[in-house]
């Protein structure tokens, strides 16, 4: 089968290195990808989001199944526009329709899709441009910190933690009136702030039946210590020793099966990935997010453990047997270092030229921000390269990730050496 991946960062790399290894994948293409995928398959001059060039491309090649990465082609309805089409309708794609995009593409949604399922989430309100003095007066009996949130897509901006009141309400005033994060912050959640550890869950689902991939933690500040402003993801580890079983029960009991439950009493015949990310306030899970893809670079940690046959598992979802599937996990433990430009998350310079890859010895290699200019090998983007190592144990895997992590060049490359040390 011919499959099509969707996006170029280190999430689809991690995805095109693992479905390039199944029994079921006879050519690959990544559109559009990055320095990186074109050692598994083949990138394709695709924009995720053109969905007339995706058909013209998916007919004139045979593509058997299209994998979505990124959220932004889901909540735009590249799933609907299949099924919509004659032509296309019989062609999986992995990912969910608009309806269950929402759960991304809107908190207001997902916040009230929480509440009607009873699953734990803190407790919130929404406003917009025309509730806007009720917004301000609601922010003067909340306690702080107080989070807001753009209720739309914001490329994963548009969280913001206030301290005070004052900061709260300049920024509410800024979202709803002054229009910070645009469309998407034209309504806004005022939500409790949760102290606690985060966690990555990953479910992949066939809108009946799921199975629960290994979990993932996230280190999202730029500086050590987890300091500094927020990234797209500086590292990752999977497993996560507090994510133990008992742990997971809850998980499961409490955020999972009420998921699964809500979606299909909604009527939303979800087919994909769904990512949960959860706070763990003193032992009990608390949803933060969903997202309707896989995390980055959360995936960059969970395929390598993941030792079915990915794609058999696609086709799971894709022919609605995924309890007929394995999934078999590796007890081992997965590290992930992002090297991301200097500057990032702020402004930083592409186009440096990246060298000593081939010096990696027990790590995998996963492009992100990466390009090809005349046969080398330069940065495209913040987060440039993502250094996974599979180990025993942490703290090898980490040391392993951070070795290799320095034996790759560029002028202004930066990492994270402390993926992981809150867990030791
Ligand atoms: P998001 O863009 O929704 O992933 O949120 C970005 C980050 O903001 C999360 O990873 C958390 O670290 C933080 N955050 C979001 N919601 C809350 C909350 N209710 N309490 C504490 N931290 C939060
Ligand atoms: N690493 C968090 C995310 O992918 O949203």
């Amino acid at each position: 089968m011919n499959i099509l991946l969707l996006g170029s960062g280190g999430r689809e790399s991690a995805f095109a290195w693992k479905m390039a290894q199944s029994k079921h994948c006879s050519q690959l293409f990544i559109a559009p990808g990055n320095a990186g995928t074109g050692a598994y398959g083949k990138n394709v001059h695709l924009k995720p989001t053109d969905f007339d060039a995706i058909k013209e491309f998916v007919l004139k090649n045979q593509v058997g199944m299209v994998v979505v990465g990124p959220e932004e082609p889901l909540v735009k309805g590249i799933h609907d526009y299949f099924l919509e089409d004659e032509d296309l309708k019989n062609i999986p794609v992995i990912g969910p329709k608009a309806d269950g995009a929402q759960l991304e593409g809107s908190k207001t949604f997902s916040k009230a899709f929480m509440r009607r399922n009873f699953i734990p989430t803190g407790a919130s309100h929404s406003f917009t441009i025309h509730s806007l003095n009720e917004g301000l007066s609601y922010l003067e009996t909340h306690k702080f910190p107080v989070v807001l949130k753009a209720d739309g897509l914001a490329a994963g901006k548009g969280v913001l933690i206030c301290q005070t009141l004052e900061e709260a309400q300049t920024e509410l005033v800024a979202m709803l009136q002054d229009a910070k994060f645009g469309e998407a912050s034209s309504t806004v959640v005022i939500e409790e702030f949760l102290t606690g550890i985060e966690l990555s869950v990953f479910v992949l689902t066939d809108g009946h039946s799921y199975k629960i991939l290994p979990e993932a933690k996230d280190y999202k500040r730029i500086g050590e210590g987890d300091t500094g402003l927020n990234t797209g993801g500086m590292g990752s580890v999977s497993p996560v020793p507090f994510a133990n079983e008992e742990f997971m029960k809850k998980v499961e009991d409490r955020i999972i099966q009420p998921t699964i439950y809500g979606l299909k009493a909604d009527q939303i015949h979800y087919k994909g990935f769904i990512f949960i990310g959860l706070m763990n306030v003193g032992g009990d899970p608390y949803v933060i997010e969903y997202n309707v893809r896989m995390g980055d670079p959360e995936t960059e940690s969970v395929l390598p453990r993941i030792e079915s046959d990915f794609v058999e598992l696609l086709l799971g979802v894709a022919k609605e047997n995924l309890t007929e599937k394995e999934l078999k996990i590796s007890p081992k433990t997965a590290a992930t270092v992002m090297l991301v430009a200097s500057g990032y998350p702020g402004e930083y310079l592409k186009g440096k030229v990246i060298s000593g890859i081939s010096n990696i010895r027990s790590s995998y290699v996963f492009h992100a921000g990466t390009a090809l200019d005349n046969d080398e090998v330069k940065t495209d983007g913040g987060r440039v390269l993502a250094i996974t190592s599979v180990q025993d144990n942490l703290f090898n895997a980490v040391q392993q990730a951070v070795t290799d992590a320095g034996r790759i060049y560029w002028d202004g490359k930066y990492f994270r050496t402390d993926i992981g040390f809150d867990l030791f």
